[in-house]
C-alpha cells in the first residue's frame, strides 16, 4: 500500500465527496439495481469518515444496519461524531490487512480503497468471506484514465493532450512503486468473476462536474475544481470546467 494518511486529507475528500455522485443516481442503484427493499447489514471496508453511511443509511428499509472499517484513527473519530448516537451504525478502527468479519453481511462496499492497496483481490476475497451466500459486493472504484481523457477546460490555451505523457509516466512509475493502480475500476468485475462472483455487473456513475462561468462562487468553484483533478495552475483563470468522474461500480453476487 502507499503511505497515503487520509486521516491527515480530510479536507480533499470532504470536497472530492461532494462532487462523485447524482442522488438521484444513486438513489436508482440502491433500489432499482441493487434492489434493497428489505433490511441490510452492511460492512464497508475502508470507510473513511463515513461518507457512504451518509448516503445510503436514508435509502435502506429501516432496520438496516451498516459498519465502517478504516486503518485512519482520525477518520473513524469524525465518523463517530457525526453518527454519535445513532445506534444502527458503528464504526472500527482496523487494518484490512489484518481485519477478520467476526459477523455476516447482506452487502460487503467499498469505495475508492482497492486502488490504493497492492493486493486489491486479498481484500476482496475478505469482502466475499463477510457476506453470506447470496450476498451482494460491491466496489466502486475509479478509472482516471477515463475521467482524464473527459476533463475540458474553457480557455484558448487549454491543450487536451499536454497531460497525457506526465500521467502515463506518473501511473506506470506509482503502479510499479507505489502500489496506485489507475484502471482498477476497469479490472475489478474480472477480479470478480476470478474470485467466484456470480452476477457481476459493471456501471459507470453518471456525475460530470461542472464549474460554469456563472456559478454564483465561481472563483472559489474554480480552485475547487483545478485541486480536484489536478490541474495546471495555470488554467486558474479560465471561464467554465467540466470533467467526469468515471467511478466505475462492479457488483457481484456471491
Ligand atoms: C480515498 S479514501 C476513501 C474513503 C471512503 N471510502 C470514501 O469514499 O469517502 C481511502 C480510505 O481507505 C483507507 N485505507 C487505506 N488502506 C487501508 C487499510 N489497509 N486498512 C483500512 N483502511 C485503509 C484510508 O484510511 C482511507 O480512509
Amino acid at each position: 500500500m502507499n503511505n497515503i494518511d487520509w486521516g491527515k486529507e480530510k479536507e480533499y475528500l470532504h470536497s472530492t465527496r461532494q462532487h462523485l455522485w447524482n442522488n438521484d443516481y444513486f438513489e436508482f442503484l440502491v433500489k432499482c439495481v441493487w434492489k434493497i427493499d428489505k433490511p441490510v447489514r452492511i460492512i464497508d471496508f475502508g470507510c473513511g469518515y463515513g461518507y457512504l453511511a451518509q448516503m445510503l443509511m436514508p435509502l435502506v428499509p429501516q432496520g438496516s444496519t451498516y459498519k465502517g472499517i478504516d486503518i485512519s484513527e482520525a477518520l473513524i473519530a469524525e465518523a463517530q461524531e457525526i453518527f454519535a448516537g445513532q445506534k444502527d451504525v458503528c464504526f472500527e478502527v482496523a487494518d484490512l490487512n489484518e481485519y477478520e468479519p467476526t459477523s455476516e453481511y447482506d452487502i460487503a462496499i467499498c469505495q475508492a480503497v482497492l486502488r490504493h492497496l497492492t493486493n486489491p483481490e486479498d481484500i476482496m476475497k475478505k469482502m466475499i468471506g463477510a457476506v453470506k451466500e447470496n450476498g451482494l459486493v460491491i466496489c466502486i472504484e475509479p478509472s482516471r484514465r477515463m475521467e482524464n481523457a473527459g476533463i475540458f477546460v474553457d480557455s484558448s490555451s487549454y491543450n487536451p493532450f499536454e497531460n497525457d505523457d506526465f500521467l502515463k509516466q506518473r501511473w506506470l512509475s506509482e503502479e510499479q512503486y507505489g502500489g496506485r493502480d489507475y484502471q482498477i475500476g476497469m479490472k475489478i468485475s474480472v477480479f470478480m468473476e476470478k474470485l467466484g462472483l456470480k452476477n457481476v455487473g459493471v456501471r459507470i456513475n453518471d456525475y460530470v462536474d461542472f464549474v460554469s462561468a456563472g456559478h454564483a462562487d465561481c472563483k472559489s468553484e474554480q480552485r475547487r475544481f483545478i485541486t480536484d483533478h489536478g490541474l495546471d495552475e495555470k488554467y486558474a483563470d479560465s471561464n467554465s470546467y467540466l470533467a467526469a468522474r468515471c467511478h466505475v461500480i462492479s457488483y457481484g453476487y456471491k
